[in-house]
């Protein structure tokens, strides 16, 4: 019941961030030539860019095995330093939503960044004493969605950094294209340009989409995706031309409706429409300041006159 995975195993396939595949392709390459492994990387952007999928890439590209964690899940210095330990050399340790370490575990992470190794505490009060223990060489990658939320000791420890971007409808295109020929799709290339529009220049959102749209095939058509047919479905879908869902739509309505287009803090639209701020602020903000839908200023956000004009609102006097 298991399907073949659509995420490209290697840096030919990546579809898109052109500037970090080409400074990548070379990191790697210089680090393969002085057989040493990869310097640590960071790699920030919004949810659903490949994130997870580029730090796969990393070890694929360097031959080496990679170990996968996150922030939440490593509560005590202890827990990080038994995945340490663990490490084979050369080994990718990805570390997922690495902001939300704690202080504690973040200091057992800098001597082994910077040194490869452990500084552990034995005993307590007078008698405690320090013992360095030597980790085997490794590549941290760590990923998160604002590199503002690092600490600075943290984010400094860095080698290299990898901004993604959004997609453009080209590129989300040639993706689902992609996808669709992993997953033995008929489909033409006006519906592969109708689902990259409306993902919001995410591919995580356009292989959902992708998926969805083919469910409609198999069920209503004959198993072919034609562009009626996934227009159709998008509709059904409830997923707008801009790729904007009824969360974007809750929010940028209650600005405008709520509080006169902004400014309006985070916290006040966030109790307004009953969603987490951080989760507007991570997932839902990056692409509407993306397409000009709304501003951030030093009063909180604002809906833009662009908003105003796509909805076909007249503007607030
Ligand atoms: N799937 C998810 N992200 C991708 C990318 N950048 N290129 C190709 N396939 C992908």
């Amino acid at each position: 019941f298991t399907e073949p995975s659509i995420r490209p195993l290697n840096l030919t396939d990546y579809i898109g961030q052109t500037d970090v595949k080409r400074n990548l392709e070379i990191f790697i390459e210089a680090a393969k030539l002085r057989q040493e492994c990869l310097d640590h990387v960071l790699i920030y952007g919004p949810p659903g860019l490949g994130k997870t999928t580029l730090s796969t890439i990393i070890a694929n590209e360097m031959d080496v095995q990679i170990r996968t964690t996150s922030g939440p899940a490593i509560e005590r210095p202890g827990d990080l330093a038994a995945i340490l330990t663990a490490l084979e050399p050369g080994d990718v340790l990805f570390i997922d939503e690495i902001h939300r370490l704690n202080r504690s575990v973040e200091e057992v992470l800098y001597p082994a960044m910077e040194d490869y190794c452990l500084d552990i505490v034995i005993g307590k009060g007078p008698t405690a004493r320090s013992v360095r223990l030597d980790l085997p060489p490794f590549t941290l990658v760590g990923a998160t969605t604002r590199a503002g939320m690092l600490s600075a000791p943290l984010r400094d420890r860095f080698g290299v950094t990898a901004r993604l971007e959004y997609y453009n409808h080209d590129e989300l295109s040639e993706i689902v294209e992609r996808s669709a020929k992993v997953l033995e799709l008929e489909l033409d290339s006006t519906s592969a340009l109708e689902i990259a529009r409306r993902s919001r220049g995410t591919p995580r959102i356009a292989n959902r989409l992708l998926r969805r749209v083919r469910d409609f095939a198999q069920v209503k058509g004959d198993g072919v995706i034609t562009y009626s047919l996934s227009t159709h479905a998008l509709e059904e879908l409830q997923v707008d031309k801009l790729g904007l869902d009824h969360i974007d739509y809750k929010f940028l309505f209650g600005i405008m409706d709520h509080f006169k287009g902004g400014p309006v803090g985070l916290e006040t639209i966030s109790a307004t429409i009953g969603e987490e701020a951080e989760t507007i602020e991570d997932v839902y903000e990056p692409y509407l300041l993306q397409i000009g839908f709304i501003q951030r200023t030093p009063r909180g956000r604002m809906v833009t006159p662009l908003c105003y004009q796509h909805f076909k609102r007249e503007l607030p006097s």
